[in-house]
């Protein structure tokens, strides 16, 4: 590790100057001054260009304000460049260089204290506020946080509304100037609640009218509300806002505080958007000592069922007066519909080792679905319950026998705050039954009422959960839960997310082929997303039950989808017997690894296009998946990444030559070549559609 400090203590002379860092390479130029009232700016240079004018600083509190009156007392700069190793990930080292630059302020009557601190990458910047412990503010009930982003020109955003408690939203490509219209444009979803002005969430992407890419995201949200971004459409100034709660209160804080880390990653080269570790670098490193438990995975599960449109249900009975835990279950009259029963589970565990998937998610194994169902305000689960036909023992042993790990589900109905009460248990009943891995999930409006699914309680809850799990040793894929921002890499048993429009609204409504293609340079960025890919019968009306959606996808496109949305739990999503009529491409998804030692992006166009190539942290085989839009194209893979000199046997699954993902999504075919680093080629990718690779070592 290299390291270079140097501290400077200035003297009341370095008011009005600024001072400036630039990135290691050069690439990028900070400034930082105070303006004539005292409050902090700074700016931010890209090679040689403007691209952040001065913007101001501040967090405003019932108590006291942060935003105006400042001197700078000094300043400490530092250069770091080390490398660290996450448990799983794209690559198995991670460089994290940056200049760094504190600046120290004080403002008087009463006197506080402010430290912004500023990370500057080749790739990107970051900075937070630091509120060091003080004699005269103990505790702030923060109204506002004023952070300025002043973009100029007219770029093109690529963004979803400022929600407080969902993102399953598409995404809008949209000049600022028109972001007003494009967000009337968007259906308030059930239950959830959205911010005034033109307010829009982060991770979001936007391209100035120079061609520079920007990812505006946070790092490390921690005690703290997630951040929304309100855009003036006239001049492309953006201003951050936080999530409330529904007293209107930002945060409540007691000091010392350091706020999450605001991050703009940045580069006129899409793909290194995709390709930063920006976010990652600014969380705290691991926080568990011993991982050794904490097992990337590939798994099928008791799921698609329930969206099929064959009425299965979640529930045992359509009694809805059922009362978990009240109700003799025994007594109630089953529906006959209900696929988390114990013949059924063992099917999918036959499944899973007979083609060596990891593990089995099951959804609908416990007291409380029917509750759940009727929408009613006091819902309730029971995460140590199981429903009569569900045999825990049974299955546990079963699962045991054949190895094959089995996945728990808890679906809170978000009521956050009954499942704190029973999370001791919940855990201790996984444990005792063998589940290494939970599904959580927070559907509806969160209990507590005052709170919203980003708020600063909602944050608290769901990293009092992830630690908690820790403890018990639990990996953790949540759904519903405020949006990633790289905290897995200090908590690497936090394996997935969910946080965005998924899979499963291939179902309702279907994803347009863009979506994937937008992910991973938004939502991606704070850490993987549980999107539910290998969906291979994807005409609805194939179950004829009356339903015509059409997923967004071609069959090659979904295995293509392992590579470019890059998760250490990815699920199969479909149903074991899709699979068995497809079993040459399912192949494809049984090889694929879920866990990397490099990745190299090779193409990349936000909303259009992505190709990547990753080397499997586990062999020397590659694997490539390329992606398109709902537009044919020729992608050109080169496969220079490949160590020189050495033959490769390439396994293609393309889209056949008519394959479309609207009329002709299940025809593609599967071809051997060889290839080595001097091998180009212009690979055909249907309407929708993609392609995927694996690269051996040819014998
Ligand atoms: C929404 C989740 O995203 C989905 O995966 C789950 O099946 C349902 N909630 C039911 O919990
Ligand atoms: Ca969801």
């Amino acid at each position: 590790m290299k390291l270079l400090i140097s501290t400077l203590m200035l003297t009341a002379a370095i008011n009005m100057a600024a001072v400036s860092i630039t990135s290691p390479s050069g690439s990028l130029r900070l400034d930082v001054s105070t303006d004539s009232l005292g409050t902090p700016i700074y700016s931010l240079d890209y090679k040689g260009k403007t691209l952040v004018s001065p913007s101001r600083l501040g967090l405003k509190a019932d108590e006291v304000a942060f935003t105006d009156g400042f001197s700078v007392t000094g300043i400490d700069t530092v250069t770091v460049d080390r490398t660290w190793q996450p448990v799983w990930g794209e690559y198995a080292n991670v460089r994290d260089h940056f200049r760094e630059l504190a600046v120290h302020m004080k403002a008087a009557n009463p006197d506080r204290y402010l430290t912004v601190r500023f990370r500057l990458f080749d790739d990107g910047l970051g900075f937070r506020y630091e509120l060091p412990r003080q004699d005269n503010v103990n505790y702030m009930t923060l109204r506002d946080e004023s952070t300025q982003f002043n973009f100029t020109g007219d770029p093109t955003l690529y963004c979803i509304p400022g929600d407080y408690d969902t993102d399953e939203y598409l995404w809008s490509e949209t000049k600022a100037s028109a972001l007003p219209e494009a967000l009337a444009s968007y259906k308030r979803h059930n239950e959830s609640q959205r911010s005034g002005g033109n307010m829009v969430q982060t991770p979001m992407l936007l391209q100035s009218p120079d061609g520079v890419y920007v990812n505006i995201h946070e790092a490390a949200l921690v005690g703290y509300p997630a951040m929304l971004i309100n855009v003036d459409p006239s001049t492309a100034a953006m201003t951050t806002d936080l999530v409330p709660d529904r007293l209107g209160v930002k945060a409540y804080l007691q000091l010392p505080f350091n706020t999450p880390w605001r991050t703009l990653i940045v580069s006129d080269d899409a793909r290194d958007i995709l390709a930063s570790q920006l976010i990652l670098n600014l969380n705290e490193p691991c926080k568990i000592e011993d991982t050794s438990w904490i097992k990337p995975m590939k798994f099928v599960g008791v799921w698609w069922e329930m969206f099929t449109g064959k009425q299965k249900t979640w529930a045992y009975s359509d009694d809805y007066r059922a009362k978990p835990g009240i109700t003799d279950y025994d007594a109630l009259k089953p529906n006959g519909r209900h696929p988390a029963n114990t013949a059924n589970v063992k099917r999918y565990i036959d499944f899973a080792a007979k083609h060596g998937i990891d593990g089995v998610l099951v959804e609908g194994w416990n007291q409380g679905w029917e509750d759940w169902a009727s929408y009613r305000k006091n819902r309730q689960f029971l995460f140590d319950k199981a429903y009569p036909d569900f045999d825990v023992d049974t299955i546990r042993d079963y699962a045991a026998s054949k190895g094959v790990k089995m996945i728990m589900h808890h679906e809170t109905a978000a009521n956050a705050a009954d499942y704190e009460r029973q999370l001791d248990a919940a855990f201790r009943f996984m444990k005792d039954n063998n589940y290494d891995a939970v599904k959580t999930g927070y559907v509806g409006a969160i209990i507590p009422r005052s709170e919203h699914h980003t708020s600063q309680w909602m944050v608290d809850h769901v990293r009092h959960v992830i630690e908690k799990a820790a403890e018990y040793r639990i990996m953790v894929d949540s759904h519903e839960a405020p949006r990633p921002t790289g905290l897995c890499r200090t908590y690497p048993n936090w394996l997935a997310q969910e946080s965005a429009r998924g899979g499963e609204f291939e179902s309702m409504g279907g994803n347009p082929p863009s979506h994937t293609c937008i992910l991973p340079f938004t939502r991606l960025k704070g850490g993987p997303m549980d999107y539910t890919p290998g969906l291979f019968e994807t005409r609805l009306s194939y179950y004829n039950e009356g339903k015509s959606d059409q997923a967004g996808t071609t069959i090659a496109r979904q295995l293509a989808l392992y590579l470019t949305m890059p998760s250490p739990m990815q699920m199969a999503c479909d149903l074991p017997e899709n699979y068995e009529r497809f079993p040459d491409a399912f192949q494809f998804i049984k090889d694929v690894p879920v866990d990397w030692a490099d990745s190299r992006y090779l193409e990349a166009a936000p909303m259009r296009y992505i190709t990547v190539a990753r080397l499997d942290k586990n062999s020397d085989d590659w694997y490539v998946g390329a992606i398109t839009d709902e537009n044919a194209r020729e992608a050109i893979i080169d496969f220079s990444f490949l160590p020189k000199g050495k033959k490769y046997t390439a396994t293609i699954y393309e889209d056949a030559p008519d394959a479309h993902w609207k009329d002709n999504p299940q025809a593609y075919r599967i071809l051997t070549r060889t290839v080595t680093s001097k091998t180009r080629i212009k690979q055909h990718i249907a309407p929708g559609g993609g392609t995927a690779i694996r690269l051996t070592p040819a014998k």
